[in-house]
């Protein structure tokens, strides 16, 4: 059966006052995305068009999703009066050909093939999506007739003491024909213990127009859980971390202990990657056979096949080619880049650096605002001095260039391809090609020196 196109529709509007917190609840992170951000895109996978109901916050909302914001149509609720009030603010943007399906910005899990299931599955009713719970205080019961049809969804405040007995509860998502939801929700009233205008009231005039209500089990009761405190937010957050980390190792992935894996944002692996304990990755995406000791932080970074990052790094906004090897104990800042088999070793830290193919800085330096040619090495503790209070300056170091250890490269500076450089000199013009260059006091002994001694008294 052909299904209409499906609008859908986001209640968003709430303030979420148990999440004690200036921020919007919609907005706290999960997975280093606002939460309202995951439901947006689970939308954009199962529908045509997508609408996006803000109330408490809104500005800070739609702020909030950035780019993703620009993609849906906003729509204000300037008083919370309920969750049938608030898709009636979505009215004049349904059209009555299509269908529409209400997800909550704060119940952001489920998955959009559980949504693309339950849609196909009754594609022209009213749908519920429910689930059977152990303990359903606070839910919405759905009542069913002998026969099993549904007959309604009490409201927890709203029930008898027979009514809060039913564990099968309504998820709060919904299906509904636009064409129903044109007519019935201008018909809504506040006639009940919260006063509010109830969305589940819908069902009766579905049951009054003898217009079937399908209800559709939700496969995993985890999938539709919803956040209204911190406590709740860190319980989706693992659940979430565990599923995308169980989908990395299906990637072909090794996660050394899936509970200790963050990943946020887009992440990507090939082949053969291995993960260490304690790895947060944060829009990455790693080549082949690439190893990442434990407790290292990667945000913004690429890495070439091959490459390994020893334990205990932080990279930002940094490419790597591939076979590349970092740390332990490095800091790559943004713009950083390295060519294929370059080498950061312990206590080194890189800022807008390029280091070319082979190229290493192994031990205890600054690199910064720096082009280092192929196979050059840098040695101990050496600094480029690339600001001199006002601006920065580039340093340029050549192929095959040697830096020796404890060397203060003051930039502009330039050090030619195979330019060599004596240890702790201080250079501040350029050193030629294929010489030694070196600046430092020639060393002297006093002869018949003697070590002070202490006066007598
Ligand atoms: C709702 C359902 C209940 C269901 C439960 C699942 C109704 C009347 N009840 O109850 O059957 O078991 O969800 O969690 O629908 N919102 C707005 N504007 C409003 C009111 C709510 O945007 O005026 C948004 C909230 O921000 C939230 C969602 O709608 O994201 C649900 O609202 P909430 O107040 O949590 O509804 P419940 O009372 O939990
Ligand atoms: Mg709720």
């Amino acid at each position: 059966m052909t299904q209409p196109p499906i609008h859908t529709v986001i209640l968003a509007a709430g303030q979420g006052a148990r999440m004690r917190s200036q921020l919007p609840k919609v907005c706290h992170l999960l997975a280093g995305e606002p939460m309202l951000a995951h439901v947006v895109r689970t939308a954009q996978a199962v529908s045509s068009q997508v609408t996006v109901v803000v109330g408490h916050g809104a500005a800070q909302v739609q702020a909030a999703l950035g780019e993703l914001g620009a993609a849906v149509q906003w729509v204000h609720q300037a008083e919370q009066l309920g969750t049938g009030h608030a898709v009636r603010q979505a009215l004049p943007h349904i059209s009555a050909e299509q269908r529409v399906l209400i997800l909550y910005g704060d119940v952001p899990l489920v998955r959009p093939e559980t949504l693309a299931a339950w849609l196909a599955a009754a594609p022209h009713s009213v749908s519920l999506l429910t689930a059977e719970v152990a303990d359903p205080t606070g839910y919405g019961r759905i009542e069913r007739a002998a026969d099993g049809a549904v007959q309604a969804i009490v409201e927890h405040k709203d029930a008898t003491a027979a009514q809060r007995q039913i564990c099968e509860i309504n998820t709060g998502l919904m299906a509904v024909p636009g064409a129903a939801l044109q007519r019935w929700l201008p018909q809504l009233n506040a006639t009940n213990a919260q006063q509010e205008f109830y969305l589940t009231d819908l069902v009766q005039f579905a049951v009054a127009e003898q217009v079937p209500v399908h209800a559709f089990a939700a496969p995993s009761v985890a999938e539709i859980l919803g956040v209204n405190t911190r406590v709740e937010l860190a319980a989706r957050e693992r659940t979430l971390q565990q599923r995308r980390a169980e989908d990395l190792m299906l990637a072909g992935a090794t996660v050394a202990d899936p509970s200790r894996l963050t990943l946020r944002g887009a992440v990507a692996v090939g082949l053969d990657c291995e993960l260490d304990v304690g790895v947060v990755l944060h829009n990455v995406v790693l080549g082949a056979k690439v190893r990442i000791g434990a407790y290292c932080v990667l945000r913004d970074v690429t890495v070439g096949e091959g490459s390994v990052i020893e334990p205990h790094c932080v990279l930002e906004q940094a490419e790597l080619g591939s076979h590349c090897q970092v740390g332990p104990f490095a800091r790559l800042r943004p713009h950083t880049q390295l060519a294929n088999g370059a080498k950061v070793g312990n206590f080194v830290e890189l800022k807008n650096a390029h280091l070319g193919a082979g190229a290493k800085v192994n031990h205890l330096s600054y690199v910064g605002d720096a082009q280092v040619g192929a196979e050059a090495n840098i040695g101990a503790g050496t600094i480029t001095c690339n600001y001199d209070g006002a601006n920065k300056h580039r340093t340029h170091i050549g192929e095959g260039a040697f830096v020796g250890s404890n060397s203060t490269l003051v930039a502009p500076l330039v050090i030619e391809a195979g330019a060599f450089i004596g240890a702790g000199s201080v250079i501040t013009k350029t050193a030629p090609q294929d010489q030694l260059t070196l600046s430092r006091s020639r060393q002297t002994t006093l002869a018949g020196w003697q070590r002070p001694k202490k006066d007598a008294s």
